[in-house]
């Protein structure tokens, strides 16, 4: 059973004027659409076609198949990346994780600007991601496609900081188009529900 490319959550332009309806359609349709058939061709056949993403993404890092790993893990990524984010702003999280905020990060504004680093900071295309592990909440980057599930953190959501999630709107301004999400598009349900999930 070939893996299939999920419909945005959203309209194309729901996100504007923070993302172009133009920079999704060709993110979705174009690059996701793209990971998702080179991780098909590369299973199809194996033992590994029919297994759960998860199972393909940690089997290839296993057997250091660099090729199917960026692949199948950037359609994890993005599936990720589109609920990561909601045209139906949310300015808070629930309490209790507004506390582990306040712990981590010293409060929102700490967070954002932490956030913000770091997603900047990446040096070349990559991901930010807020997480939670062992000491509690964190902020990290990871390069091309690699994720935190690969270093035993949990995410709770993420910024894609390919140049293709933000050039045709902003250029090399990545900052800005960081500043949009964080301000204006970050789904706090959706971190809520991560952060509650990883207590089950
Ligand atoms: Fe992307």
């Amino acid at each position: 059973m070939a893996f299939e490319l999920a419909p945005l959550p959203y309209d194309f332009n729901a996100l504007e004027p923070h993302i172009s309806a133009r920079t999704m359609k060709f993110h979705h349709d174009k690059h996701h659409q793209g990971y998702v058939a080179k991780t098909n061709s590369a299973i199809e056949g194996t033992d590994l076609d029919g297994k759960d993403l998860e199972t393909v993404i940690r089997t290839a890092r296993d057997k250091s198949d660099q090729t199917l790993f960026n692949n199948a893990a950037q359609v994890w990524n993005h599936n990720f990346f589109w609920t990561s984010m909601t045209p139906t702003k949310r300015a808070e999280p629930t309490p209790e994780l507004a506390h582990a905020i306040d712990d981590a990060f010293g409060g929102m504004s700490g967070f954002r600007k932490i956030f913000k680093e770091v997603a900047t900071g990446e040096f070349g295309s990559g991901w930010a991601w807020l997480v939670v592990g062992d000491d509690g909440l964190d902020v990290m980057s990871t390069s091309d496609a690699d994720l935190p599930l690969m270093h035993g953190k949990v995410p709770l959501v993420c910024c894609d900081v390919w140049e293709h999630a933000y050039y045709l709107d902003y250029q090399n301004e990545r900052g800005k188009f960081v500043d949009g999400f964080l301000e204006n598009l970050l789904n706090w349900d959706f971190a809520v529900q991560n952060w509650e999930k990883r207590k089950s």
